[in-house]
């Protein structure tokens, strides 16, 4: 039996217990909320026996193995740390710091440590990246040479998912102080690794943030919205193909968008979403000249939750692990400079 931890009760605190209570030989034995009324809900909620609003004192139990690092992005990194000097295997949200350097020393403790170490890129889990992935490192689509992807968020416009303006879950991630990199540092996180995992690593990169006008001085409480909610990114691929990637929070029509088209010189992949998860369009052979299009269904591929928890019982570390998680932080670092001083920048490695 692996005893497992949950740090942050909020809104994707549920994802992470209703997946690995799922998962046989599991038992999520604790959760942990610095505010303890929200941890005493959760605990309730999921079926979990102990609460606490102490992380030292959760992670001080030898019974527990496990965390799962649910807290806000401006404190992944205190946590993580505290959570692998006691030991205990872990997989932490995305974006796995604020930065790449706390990202660099979070996966050099991790790995120092011994403890396993995973970062939930949670599309990952979607067949259909899986499959894009594999036809393109096979060579389906010849030599990538263009590449277009982006994730499309409304909820700057749409309610469907809550009221940006009323509730903190919201409000931290549009403000710089409260740890947020904005539609960067959250989403643009899972498209740049949506779009690397397939086609290889971002090498060079030129980008625009913008920070749109949202309340009168564009503050709300304790909350200043200067956190970028646009991003445009413009790369080079470490194989010579272009790209550009997308992340924006104003995508009205859209509720949670991820798409991914990528054109080699023998053919093409397009993963949607929306669409499907376990589908991706090809267009390849004797279908390139008319541009004709045809469905392929993806095999199955298993969660990140039960890669994590096959992960510890082998002892081997899947992907995307702690260093992984950095070398993506090193990209939206030099998204930042880029867009600051306008110009394009090398990935430093
Ligand atoms: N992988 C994905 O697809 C995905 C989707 C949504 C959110 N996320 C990530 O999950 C994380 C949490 O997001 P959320 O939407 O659940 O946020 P949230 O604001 O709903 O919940 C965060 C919880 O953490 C608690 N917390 C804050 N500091 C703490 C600390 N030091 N110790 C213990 N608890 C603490 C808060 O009280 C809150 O209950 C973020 O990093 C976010 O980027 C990932």
């Amino acid at each position: 039996m692996i005893r497992l931890a949950i740090i942050g009760a909020g809104s994707m605190a549920g994802e992470h217990a209703k997946h690995f209570g799922r998962i046989e030989g599991v038992e999520i034995v604790a959760v942990c909320d610095m505010d303890l009324a929200k941890a005493r809900d959760f605990a309730g909620r999921y079926g979990i026996a102990d609460v606490y609003d102490d992380l030292e004192a959760m992670l001080a139990r030898e019974d527990i193995q496990a965390v799962s690092n649910v807290t806000p992005d401006g404190v992944h990194k205190l946590t993580s740390l505290a959570a692998i000097a006691a030991g205990k295997h872990i997989l932490c949200e995305k974006p796995l710091a604020t930065n790449a350097q706390d990202a660099r020393e979070m996966a050099q403790a991790a790995q120092a440590a011994n403890v396993i170490n995973m970062v939930n890129f949670s599309y990952r889990d979607a067949p259909a990246i899986q499959h894009a992935r594999a036809l393109i490192t096979a060579g389906a689509i010849g030599q990538v040479r263009h590449v277009d992807a982006s994730y499309r968020q409304s909820w700057l416009v749409s309610h469907a998912w809550g009221r940006w303006d009323q509730d903190s879950q919201w409000l931290w991630r549009l403000s710089e102080a409260h740890g947020s990199k904005g539609v960067l540092g959250d989403v643009g996180v899972h498209i740049v690794d949506f779009a690397s995992f397939p086609v290889g690593d971002i090498t060079r990169v030129n980008c625009e943030l913008t920070c749109f006008e949202k309340a009168p001085d564009n503050r709300i409480g304790d909350y200043q919205l200067d956190a970028n909610d646009t991003a445009l990114m413009r790369v080079t691929f470490a194989n010579g193909a272009k790209g550009t990637l997308q992340a924006t929070r104003w995508a009205t029509g859209h509720h949670n968008s991820l798409t991914l088209s990528v054109h080699g010189d023998k053919g093409a992949i397009r993963v949607d979403l929306d669409t499907s998860r376990d589908e991706v369009q090809v267009c390849l052979d004797d279908d390139v000249h008319p541009a004709r299009w045809s469905t392929v269904k993806a095999p199955p591929t298993a969660s990140i939750y039960q890669r994590f928890v096959e992960s510890m019982r082998s002892g081997v570390n899947d992907q995307p692990d702690f260093a992984r998680g950095a070398a993506i932080q090193a990209v939206l670092d030099a998204c930042v400079v880029s867009s600051q001083e306008d110009r394009s920048l090398a990935i430093a490695g």
